[in-house]
């Protein structure tokens, strides 16, 4: 986690606009994959987040940031009923994929987060072998096809496969922090989701290994949709080509924090000429 103060001494305003300028080029919305209208979300009766309406396309990399507490975690979980696991969480509005409310009645939530996977921050290996992490998810679903080739594929598409193939029957808990993160996002991709939800995946990552995860975003978008939570906003700048602001709303007695969606546009506009002064100063620093 990042504290307000961290934030303020690494970005340098400038280069996050040049960034942003360079990297954001060439994004026209598309396809809509996710629909949300009008989205709240709250733990045993406190909201956390409050009318969040947004779309994300097909093909791109949707960066979420904001300060901490502002309900980008809870946000992110929605995309694939991950909140549904948590205690007392209670999700209003509407969050329709591919055109269908994925909270109706009819909807399996297994089949939810196989076609909607999810990075965690925490590399998350199972305390089994490479190949077995990657052969888990295929197993249990009884994919059709060779496992081998199957996990061979994920892991080359995780940008894994040369540091590990002679190594898959050695434990997982062996690799590196960033090879154990992209070990988690091909056993993501094994089970041949659609979506693949990211919550501040490069966060304990060293700067070698995060730009791997970044160039691996960049490649994965072709064939994916991706949604990031991330605080480092060279990042967003880097990876995302649409990028959502949230910030915490403080009711006047100070007693209740409710995050909410400043601003979301293409992120070469966030970073450059953002609509809400709230943006502008988050993206300069002057966050206070
Ligand atoms: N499981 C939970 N039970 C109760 N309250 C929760 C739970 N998870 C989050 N919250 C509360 O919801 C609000 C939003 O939290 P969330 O974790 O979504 O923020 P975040 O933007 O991801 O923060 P960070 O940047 O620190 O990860 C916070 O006030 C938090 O305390
Ligand atoms: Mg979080």
């Amino acid at each position: 986690m990042v504290t307000m103060s961290d934030q303020v001494t690494t970005i340098e305003p400038m280069s996050l606009a040049q960034i942003a300028q360079e990297h954001g080029d060439g994004f026209s919305e598309r396809e809509v994959v996710f629909e949300v209208k009008d989205l709240a979300v709250e733990y045993s009766g406190n909201a956390a987040i409050r009318e969040v309406s947004l779309d994300v396309y097909k093909n791109s990399v949707t960066a979420f940031i904001g300060p901490s507490g502002c309900g980008k975690s809870t946000f992110i979980r929605c995309f694939n009923r991950m909140n549904d696991l948590v205690p007392g969480a209670r999700v209003h509005g509407d969050v329709l994929y591919r055109g269908k409310d994925l909270y109706a009645a009819d909807v399996d939530p297994v089949e939810v987060r196989r076609r909607i996977g999810m990075v965690f921050q925490k590399p998350n290996p199972f305390p089994k072998s490479i190949y077995d992490n990657i052969a888990f998810g295929p197993r249990v679903l009884n994919l059709k096809g060779s496992l081998d080739e199957r996990v061979e594929r994920a892991l080359r598409q995780a940008a894994l496969w040369d540091e590990v193939s002679n190594r898959l029957k050695e434990s997982a808990l062996g690799l590196s922090g960033g090879q154990q993160q992209r070990l988690c996002i091909a056993r993501c991709l094994a089970v041949e989701p659609d979506v693949i939800l990211m919550d501040e995946p490069a966060s304990a990552l060293d700067p070698i290994s995060t730009t791997r995860i970044e160039d691996l975003m960049h490649e994965l978008k072709r064939q994916y949709t991706i949604v990031i939570v991330t605080h480092n906003m060279q990042q967003a700048a880097r990876v995302a080509d649409m990028t959502a602001f949230f910030s915490v709303d403080v009711a006047p007695d100070g007693n209740k924090r409710t995050g909410i969606l400043v601003e979301y546009d293409r992120t070469s506009k966030i970073f450059t000429t953002p609509a809400d002064k709230r943006t502008e100063d988050y993206v300069t620093g002057r966050f206070g």
